[in-house]
Order: C-alpha cells, then sequence, then structure tokens
C-alpha cells in the first residue's frame, strides 16, 4: 500500500481546523450576541440596580436551567477563580489553518498560479501568498491605529480598499480558487491577529494592572472590544472564502474579483443588520433587499463578456464545451493547476495515462469519452475513484464539445 503523508496530513488538519474555526466563530456570535441582548443595570425585579460594578444582566434557558449571567467590572482583589479566557479555538483554528497551506500549496507554489496569466515559479507564488499575509495584517492594524480608524467608517472603507487592491494584485497571477483562498486567508490572519495582539494583549494588561491594584480601566476592554467586533463582522465572507473551492462557478468566473468585492461587502452587511434587529424594524427586510441585490450583481458579472480575447475560443465546439464544463461544476475536482482532488486536466490530451489497475492508456478522444461516461472503469493513478459517473447526462454531441474543450486546453 502506498502511503501519501500530504494526503493524511490534510485529512487530519482539514478536520481539525474546521472544528476549531466552529469552536471560534460560534464563540464570536454567541458573545456578540449576548453583549446585544445584555439587560442594562438591572436585577431581577426589574428595578434599577445601584450596583455600580454591574454592566447588565441575561437569562439564558438550556440544558434544563437557566444561566443567569451578570457582565461585570472587576475588582483588583475579586478576580473570581477560575476564570476562563477565549484564545485557543482562534490560535488553533490558524495554526491548523496556515500548515494547510504550507501542505496543500506552498509545497507547490504553481497550484497557486493562473498559468494563462503569469509565469511566475512555484517559490515565487509561495512568497507573493505569505507576504499578503503578513503585509495584510500590518496595512489593517496602521489603518486602525492612525487617526482614520477614530471613524468605523473611514475605517472600514480603508481597509475594504485595501482588499479590493489585494484581489486585484492577486487576480492578475493566481487562479480563481487560490485567489480566494489567499483574501479568505488574509482576512482570518487579521483575525487571530487581532486575538492575539489586542484582545489578549488588553485583556493581560488590565488584568495586571488589576493584580497590582489599580481599578478596572474599561479603556483596555474597549478597545479589545471593538477589534473583536471587527473579527465579528468579517467571520461571514470568511467562512464563505473558506469554502469556495465548492462554489467553482464564482471562483473560476472572468469577473470573480467583482464577485469577490461583492460578497464580502454583501456579507458584512448582513451581520450588521442581523445585530441591528435590536433597534431596526426593517432588518430582515433589509437583509433579504442585500441578498436580492448581491445577487443581481453578481449574475450581472457571470454574463458579462470576457475581458481578454484569450479566454473567449474562436472554434465553437471549444466555447461549448467550456460552457458544459463550468455548468457541470467539472472544476470543482478538476481545478487548473492542481491535482489535489482530481488530475488536472490542462496538456493531458496525447499524453499516457498509468492507470491505478497497473495499465498504460494514451488520452486520446476515446479514453476522454470514456472516462466521462463511466470514469470508474479506468482511474487516473494515484486517485479516489471520485467522479460521479455521467452516464446519460450528456448526448453525444456534448461529449463532443467537453472532450473538444479538454483537448484544448494547454499544458500549464
Ligand atoms: C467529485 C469530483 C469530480 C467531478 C465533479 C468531476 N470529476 Fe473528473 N475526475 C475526478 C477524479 C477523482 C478523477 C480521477 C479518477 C478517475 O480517473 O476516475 C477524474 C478523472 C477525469 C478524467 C480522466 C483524467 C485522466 O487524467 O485520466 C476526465 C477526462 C474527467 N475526469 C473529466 C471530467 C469532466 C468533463 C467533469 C464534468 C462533467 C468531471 N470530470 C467532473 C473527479 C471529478
Amino acid at each position: 500500500m502506498d502511503f501519501n503523508w500530504a494526503e493524511w496530513t490534510a485529512v487530519l488538519l482539514r478536520f481539525a481546523h474546521v472544528v476549531a474555526a466552529i469552536m471560534w466563530i460560534g464563540n464570536s456570535l454567541l458573545f456578540t450576541w449576548m453583549e446585544l441582548r445584555l439587560v442594562p443595570r438591572r436585577r431581577d425585579g426589574g428595578e434599577p440596580d445601584d450596583d455600580p460594578d454591574l454592566l447588565g444582566h441575561l437569562d439564558m434557558l438550556h440544558g434544563g436551567g437557566v444561566f443567569h449571567l451578570e457582565k461585570r467590572l472587576l475588582r483588583p482583589g475579586a478576580i473570581p477563580v477560575p476564570l476562563h479566557w477565549f484564545k485557543w479555538q482562534s490560535y488553533t483554528t490558524w495554526l491548523t489553518g496556515f500548515t494547510l497551506l504550507c501542505v496543500l500549496f506552498y509545497r507547490d507554489g504553481l497550484t497557486l498560479a493562473d498559468a494563462t496569466r503569469s509565469d511566475l515559479s512555484g517559490p515565487a507564488c509561495a512568497g507573493l501568498s505569505l507576504a499578503g499575509l503578513v503585509v495584510g495584517w500590518l496595512f489593517y492594524d496602521l489603518v486602525w491605529r492612525s487617526p482614520l480608524g477614530r471613524n468605523p467608517l473611514a475605517g472600514g472603507i480603508t481597509s475594504f480598499l485595501g482588499l479590493a487592491a489585494a484581489a486585484w494584485a492577486y487576480g492578475e497571477v493566481f487562479n480563481g480558487r487560490a485567489l480566494y483562498l489567499q483574501i479568505g486567508a488574509m482576512m482570518a490572519t487579521c483575525m487571530s491577529a487581532n486575538v492575539l495582539v489586542h484582545i489578549m494583549g488588553n485583556q493581560h494588561r488590565f488584568m495586571r494592572a488589576l493584580e497590582s491594584g489599580q481599578a478596572h480601566d474599561p479603556a483596555f476592554g474597549k478597545r479589545a472590544k471593538s477589534r473583536s467586533l471587527h473579527n465579528h463582522h468579517i467571520t461571514f465572507p470568511v467562512l464563505f472564502l473558506m469554502l469556495s473551492a465548492h462554489f467553482p462557478r464564482l471562483h473560476a468566473a472572468e469577473w470573480r474579483v467583482a464577485i469577490l468585492l461583492v460578497v464580502v461587502v454583501a456579507l458584512v452587511a448582513v451581520k450588521w443588520l442581523m445585530n441591528s434587529r435590536f433597534w431596526f424594524k426593517g432588518w430582515l427586510a433589509a437583509i433579504f433587499g442585500v441578498v436580492l441585490l448581491a445577487g443581481i450583481l453578481i449574475g450581472v458579472f457571470l454574463n458579462l463578456p470576457a475581458r481578454a480575447a484569450t479566454t473567449a475560443s474562436a472554434d465553437p465546439l471549444v466555447a461549448e464545451g467550456r460552457a458544459l464544463f463550468e455548468a457541470n461544476l467539472c472544476a470543482t475536482c478538476h481545478m487548473e493547476g492542481s491535482a489535489q482532488i482530481a488530475p488536472s486536466l490542462h496538456g493531458i490530451f496525447g499524453k499516457s495515462q498509468p492507470l491505478a489497475d497497473g495499465r498504460t492508456v494514451v488520452v486520446d478522444e476515446a479514453y476522454l469519452r470514456r472516462s466521462i461516461v463511466e470514469p470508474q472503469a479506468e482511474v487516473a493513478a494515484g486517485f479516489a475513484p471520485a467522479m460521479p459517473p455521467y452516464a446519460g447526462r450528456f448526448s453525444e454531441a456534448e461529449l463532443d464539445a467537453l472532450v473538444a474543450y479538454i483537448r484544448s486546453l494547454g499544458a500549464r
């Protein structure tokens, strides 16, 4: 049996990454929900409370009892034990995510590249991706430390412009899937760095102050809270981008950068509107409005003509094949430049293909047809027999078109 360590490491890491992310994001959503639902400074009888340390309280039914929660300022000398901190969910998410990037992409940086647009080397692609994680954080952090950051709207717009510039730049050299992942990873890195530098940093600072007998200074908490609100508002776009490998129609689209930006703005707006329900009556209608508008915009971008003549084929059969390839989501598995799930179909025509049963076949039109209609009959060596059989799905003419399209794909 051959053991593919990278494949098994990726299975383990992906699972750990998803579990850690669920725990982290679950916390973020619940804590913000509690914050917004907090009943300010009133005790059970509805009487205003005169306890100056009490910021609010909340009762929640769960598991056969009521969690009676109070949010209060801490007093030096009265620090509760045990006091729970929340950080490892975030760090684990980042560490497993970063290791996944290394195992899946940085090992062969060319999996990030779009060969039709750039001829960067593998290490250059990996370096560019890595640099983006660092520079993205420095840019974002600087914006919010600067005077711009005092105004949430100005800080938000500047951060978004930075993100748009990054998306445009990476879109010039990375393939669609890598582009979406890169922007998701940059945003997620800012989130984790927020936890490490600002949220934990400020919590440590005020705990140290308390331990040395000084009064609780809410300014520390405010700084931590503003970053934690940023994290809260970008969770939806980050989740979407992390899952985007399943939406090849979007990331493989010609206007992928514009679509990405629409998705980011719409999902931040949706999260904001969800929180606005405590004071804004029309929040639900507004969410439907945002989703509809984003859907229309994405529809427009998907139907705009291609930017460059290179992507539009002169041969109508090839163009039809490309349309079928896209409509049937073949690229969910057959990603350009990547053979993680399925073989890359670029440049395979005419090559000899070793099969799992030990035979070797030449990739000709007949083999391509058989591979689509009855993929399990001849499984490419090194891959799981994971391709769905498309027998009966395509007419003969459509199969001709698909084969013509795959034939037309040059080597990367
Ligand atoms: C769920 C993932 C998945 C989807 C979706 C998928 N494939 Fe595949 N495909 C695979 C895998 C895995 C292999 C390699 C194993 C095999 O040969 O069956 C493969 C193999 C192939 C091969 C043979 C490649 C070679 O190097 O031998 C062709 C051609 C192909 N697919 C075309 C298509 C087309 C066209 C579509 C869309 C109509 C499609 N695939 C959709 C997973 C997928």
